[in-house]
């Protein structure tokens, strides 16, 4: 984590002191320290300022400008404040059952590939059923080429496809908007015997109440979106709609679809992604997935029931392994060979 610091060069040493970096690019930073005679290189932002009074003149106009920075006489006193930056380690509460939900405001973005592919890498270390929630436009019964489920009006029968790897396919000839969300929510309820529950759901969710209780009850929610102008905008706006469906910020984690180095920094998409929500929760959104674009692979794989980029997909499972205390071992790196160096660093995990 950084820290701005403008004014007495000393100020930097007992920032490092407190296991913060230096950085003078806002973008970087996760507060601003200055003293009164510096006000005029703050930058133009809304992250927490402490300023330093010097005693001087210049106490005053940095307490005009700046009336909601925090103010104090000397370095050492914003001791505490820096402290109260870093973010608060949750203690991993372990659980016998792990509810999934994807999550974007628009189409397409990867949301369905995200739910499979979890799915998949799940399923080769714990007991999983994959749902298809998305009744405007479900896509899963398709990729498993299993026919629709008409739940409502019988039993929820999930059908196996592997030892540890189950899938209901959503009903047909529903209307979504009919639909009461507790009724959606009672289907997930009756799904017993399964350690996660993947379910992948429409986009926009805020516009479909009957997905509203999912949401409030659900433990993680991927988040997906991809480098556009436009998914990275529409973000600026998920928090809000995220946390009245009753979603807690840290259950958030953001998948970046069709990944390109040369696009929008993952610093970029945190900070539109975070916008929204108060800089004090002590943990927001992050980014835990780069998923290359791949537009023929995918298409192939899709085509053929498979799913690519399995390690980058085993990487994000070791969150949801924790929560349920099933132990994980790396698995054994395969031997460097000579050609490996001149291959291009793919996208990975963070
Ligand atoms: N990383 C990728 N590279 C290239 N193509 C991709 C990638 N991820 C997904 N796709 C393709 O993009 C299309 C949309 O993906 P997907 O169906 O997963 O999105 P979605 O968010 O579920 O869409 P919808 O909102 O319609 O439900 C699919 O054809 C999929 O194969
Ligand atoms: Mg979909």
């Amino acid at each position: 984590m950084r820290v701005i610091a403008l004014g007495n060069p000393s100020y930097k040493d007992f920032i490092n002191q407190q296991g913060f970096g230096i950085t003078l690019d806002p973008s970087d930073a996760v507060a601003i320290i200055s003293d009164s005679s510096s006000i005029q290189n703050i930058p133009v932002t809304d992250m927490p300022l402490a300023i330093i009074l010097t005693g001087s003149i210049s106490d005053w106009p940095a307490k005009q400008k700046h009336p909601d920075a925090f103010f104090v006489s000397s370095v050492e006193e914003i001791k505490e404040w820096l402290q109260g930056l870093k973010p608060i380690e949750q203690p991993i509460v372990y659980t016998d059952r792990v509810f999934i939900l994807t999550h974007s405001n628009k189409g397409g973005v990867g949301k369905t590939s995200t739910a499979i592919a979890l799915a998949e890498a799940l399923s080769r270390k714990v007991k999983t059923v994959l749902c298809d929630f998305d009744y405007t436009a479900p896509d899963i019964g398709t990729f498993y080429n299993l026919k629709p489920q008409n739940y409502f009006e019988s039993q929820v029968q999930p059908a196996r496809i592997t030892d540890n790897l189950y899938v209901l396919p959503a009903p047909k000839n529903i209307i979504p908007t009919s639909l009461k969300e507790n009724q959606v929510y009672n289907v997930v309820q009756s799904l017993s015997g399964y350690q996660v529950i993947i379910g992948d759901t429409s986009p926009a969710p805020w516009d479909k109440p009957y997905l509203h209780k999912l949401f409030a009850n659900c433990d993680l929610v991927y988040s997906v979106v991809d480098q556009s102008l436009f998914s990275v905008d529409e973000t600026k706006r998920f928090a809000p709609t995220l946390l009245a469906m009753g979603v807690n910020p840290g259950d958030i984690k953001i998948i970046v679809n069709r990944y390109s180095p040369r696009q929008t920094s993952v610093k970029a998409i945190e900070q539109a992604f975070c916008a929204g929500f108060k800089r004090n929760v002590s943990t927001l959104p992050k980014v835990v997935a780069l998923i290359p674009e791949d537009w023929e692979g995918q298409l192939k794989a899709t085509y053929q029931g498979k799913v690519l980029n399995k390690d980058i997909w085993e990487d994000v499972c070791k969150d949801i392994y924790k929560r349920l205390g099933v132990e994980y071992s790396e698995p054994e790196p395969p031997p460097k060979r000579l050609l490996d160096i001149f291959k291009r660093k793919k996208a990975s995990v963070f």
